[in-house]
């Protein structure tokens, strides 16, 4: 059985390119996920990616896909700093998480150096633009092989 890795992009990331560049770089959010869905690809894993700007979509698509997937990827975007329901969420399907951010979120304004999701993830990248989510990747890729 190939092994599954969900990927959850929160709110406004789908204006990756346009939106604030100097924090999130230039990159779309589409060639961002053709890059991750080559490296998947190369290494034989299913990639399911959504991005959503609803806080109870994100709480949903983890429902639909506890059963699914052996990793999750998720950048909460904003809902980081804020949602006890994405927390939850996670917590009940038992899934191991890795936790991206394009920016570093701890060299940014302070409400953003508190993360809901941050201790129940296995671990965070947090600062290395689009390299974040390939070395999430990376390591998911490790872990559900190992
Ligand atoms: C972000 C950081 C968050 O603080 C912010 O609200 C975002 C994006 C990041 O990827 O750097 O929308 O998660």
């Amino acid at each position: 059985m190939r092994k599954k890795i969900l990927v959850i992009h929160g709110p406004n990331l789908n204006l990756l390119g346009e939106r604030e560049p100097e924090f999130y770089g230039k990159t779309s959010l589409e060639s961002i996920n053709k890059k991750m869905s080559d490296i998947a690809e190369k290494n034989n894993i299913v990639l399911e990616i959504y991005q959503t700007n609803y806080e109870g979509e994100i709480v949903e698509i983890i429902h639909k896909k506890r059963t699914w997937a052996d990793l999750i990827v998720i950048n909460p975007a904003a809902y980081t700093h804020t949602s006890i329901a994405v927390r939850d969420a996670l917590l009940a399907v038992k899934i191991p998480v890795i936790e991206v951010h394009l920016s570093n979120i701890y060299s940014r304004e302070s409400f953003r150096h508190k993360s809901m999701i941050s201790d129940i993830a296995l671990g965070v990248i947090s600062g290395f633009g689009e390299e974040s989510y390939f070395m999430a990747l990376d390591a998911a890729k490790k872990i559900i092989f190992t």
